[in-house]
């Protein structure tokens, strides 16, 4: 077992208690609670409060119940951007984390709703735990930019407004940045501040670098794989701008080797710099099948 698949075997099923008690008790809407808890309980990977975790434990710092609440919360801000993602009006998909989708399940009224619930959710979980008011702060200013007008919702607006445009590379790579990116930055960059970190710059290289190639995995799955392993239907991305779309299936799966070929390297400089060992956050590049291995 590498140490990815030994951290998942850790962490992964902690996270999910946390995220559905918590729900269970906080939520006092009965609907409210159902619609929440469905998404969220329906599983998904967990990568990015994993990667906030793999973080903390890099950094030796340990995982306390309000660390681990702090991680979980940007678990719910993912949630809600995969609800209102699915919804008719966005990429109008009818299965996610292989069930019903959402709106499929409750009605768009109350994924819509359920999206927005889980967003504000974030920020009370940020804010109501015993870590200090300074880095309780950077958390939610950090969440903020990278899931508001400037990060997550920019990129979905530039996916859905463009889907008739032909972007270039650049504007691709910009639009995968803010789509999928900046939520990954956040990861890593709220582990940083909850260590309370000196110098960023290298371990958030790595952050960006292991985030543009996720949304190019994705796109890549999307051709090559299938909705049972996926839990969400394939060859959705027709008319979408995407690096298999753009370059072709091979360029795609160049291009990712090369983005994650950056992240190990701004890594190797992380651990050069701080004298930390950098191998829990360097398994996360396994979670990347590359061409020649399938
Ligand atoms: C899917 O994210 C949406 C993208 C940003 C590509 P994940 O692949 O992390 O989805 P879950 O959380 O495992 O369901
Ligand atoms: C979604 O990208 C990224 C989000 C901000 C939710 P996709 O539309 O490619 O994600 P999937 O393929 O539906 O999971
Ligand atoms: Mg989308
Ligand atoms: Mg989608
Ligand atoms: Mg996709």
């Amino acid at each position: 077992m590498n140490k990815l698949n030994e951290f998942e075997t850790q962490w992964v099923t902690k996270i999910n208690e946390y995220l559905t008690s918590q729900l269970k008790q906080q939520i006092q809407q009965p609907l409210l609670n159902e619609a929440m808890t469905y998404s969220v309980a329906a599983g998904g990977k967990r990568l990015r409060p994993l990667l906030t975790l793999a973080t903390l434990t890099t950094f030796n710092v340990s995982i306390t119940e309000d660390r681990l609440k702090a991680a979980t919360a940007l678990e719910l801000v993912h949630t809600y951007s995969l609800i209102h993602d699915d919804l008719p009006a966005m990429d109008n998909d009818d299965l996610r984390r292989g069930k019903p989708t959402n709106h499929v399940k409750f009605g768009e009224d109350i994924a819509i709703l359920a999206g927005d619930a889980l967003l504000t959710l974030a920020f009370e979980w940020l804010t109501t735990n015993q870590l200090s008011t300074q880095q309780q702060v950077q958390l939610v200013a950090g969440i903020a930019q990278a899931a508001g007008p400037n990060g997550m919702v920019a990129g979905q607006v530039d996916d859905v407004a463009n889907e008739a445009n032909q972007l270039t590379l650049d504007q691709l790579m910009q639009l995968h940045k803010r789509k999928t990116g900046d939520l990954i930055h956040y990861a890593v960059l709220s582990g940083l501040i909850m260590a309370d970190a000196t110098d960023y710059t290298n371990w958030l290289q790595f952050a960006d670098s292991f985030g543009l190639a996720f949304q190019i995995y994705d796109d890549i799955l999307d051709v090559t794989s299938n909705e049972a392993d996926l839990g969400k239907p394939v060859a959705q991305d027709g008319n979408k701008n995407t690096y298999p779309n753009l370059l072709g299936l091979d360029g795609a799966y160049q291009k990712l080797a090369t983005t994650i070929e950056e992240g190990r390297q701004a890594l190797q400089l992380a651990e050069e710099q701080t004298g930390l060992n950098t191998t829990l956050l360097e398994s996360f590049f396994s979670y990347f099948k590359l061409n020649e291995e399938n």
